[in-house]
């Protein structure tokens, strides 16, 4: 193969993902081994469990991933693989798996900001994201709204100060009995509701910060009650609070600088109901609007693969020690 390309490697939370990712952002495969089945049982993600089936799954993911993009070791500019945020054990199966691949393919390796990767992943298939723009990244462990003034240019703008939104439908989808994770359970429940529970909106009249965990409170205060609404009308109820807020704050970020372009990214940014209001928001606001594939809105080895191309440029070498506390404007 003559084009370059870069392996990704995402192993921070629950799921192993290898990518292999031109320049362009053309994905010529990413595999995804999900670790769904083995969470269920606890309602969440059990990290000692989760490095443990890192272990077990990222060398066949890897090589699934090489062969179905049809691609061999001597393709492979860089290998680009999550140092952090997320959790310490699954953080290291993927850096150690990276070292030991680049020690023995003689190729170098990025250690990338996963968060990073999230903002990259608007222009995963095709180049999407005009700057300067706004990025609301609603992932399961941040809300945050960043101005770029280009790939590697961020600005923070604002941020949860409690409970992300993604952790806000995991915990209601935990409380509605909907299992793990929550996002997806809530959305399809939500569908067939009527928001007509007049949940909180936190934080929604000024600033740009966010608060997530009163509506959280809210939900569970409402199930105790004695009217209880069907779940429907619930999870419809609790999306609709969620969209006010997300869009309310996404608006007025987008008055405070000329951006070209509204870009959604992080788990939550798989929602139809999210990626329908933002629709009408970029065309009042006269924006472009983009969204990364559906598919690759929640974590994936493709967004950590084209982020390794914006390190790759850089003039220093980038780290590959574990950061499991990393932020969205470090490198
Ligand atoms: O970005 P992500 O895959 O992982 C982190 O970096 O945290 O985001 C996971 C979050 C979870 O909270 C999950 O419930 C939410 O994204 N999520 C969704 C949907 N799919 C995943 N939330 C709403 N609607 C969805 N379809
Ligand atoms: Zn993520």
């Amino acid at each position: 193969m003559s084009i370059p390309i870069i392996l990704g490697i995402e192993s921070s939370c629950d799921d192993t993902s290898v990518a292999v990712v031109t320049r362009e952002g053309e994905v010529l495969s990413c595999v995804t081994a999900s670790q769904v089945e083995v969470h269920k049982a606890y309602g969440g993600v059990y990290p000692e469990l989760a490095s443990r089936a890192h272990v077990a799954s990222i060398i066949p993911t890897v090589e699934a991933a090489m062969e179905q993009a049809g691609v061999v070791v001597g393709d492979l500019q860089a290998i680009s693989v999550t140092r952090g945020p997320g959790l310490i054990g699954p953080l290291l199966v993927g850096l150690n798996t990276a070292a030991g691949l680049g020690l023995a393919w003689g190729v170098p390796v990025i250690g990338v900001n996963h968060l990073r990767g999230h903002l990259r992943s608007a222009d995963l298939v095709e180049r999407r994201v005009t700057y300067p723009a706004l990025v609301l990244l609603v992932s399961g462990g941040h809300t945050q709204l960043v101005r770029m003034d280009d790939a590697r240019t961020i600005t923070l703008l604002g941020s949860t100060r409690d409970d992300s939104v993604g952790e806000a439908y995991d915990k209601v989808g935990r409380m509605l009995g909907l299992g793990y994770p929550g996002g997806p359970a809530i959305d399809r429940l939500a569908k067939t509701g009527v928001a007509r529970i007049a949940f909180p909106r936190p934080m929604m009249r000024e600033g740009l910060d966010f608060s997530f965990s009163g509506l959280k409170t809210a939900v569970a205060i409402h199930l105790e009650s004695k009217d209880v609404a069907g779940k429907e009308d619930i999870a419809a109820s609790f999306v609709a609070a969620c969209l006010d807020v997300l869009i309310t704050k996404c608006g007025r970020a987008l008055e405070t600088f000329d951006a070209k372009s509204l870009v959604i990214v992080g788990g939550v940014a798989a929602s139809p109901q999210l990626r329908e209001a933002a629709t009408g928001l970029a065309e009042k606001a006269g924006v472009e609007l983009c969204l990364p594939p559906q598919k690759w809105a929640t974590d994936n080895g493709a967004m950590i693969a084209l982020a390794g191309w914006d390190y790759l440029d850089l003039d220093s070498v980038p780290s590959t020690r574990p950061q499991p506390r990393l932020s969205i404007v470090d490198f």
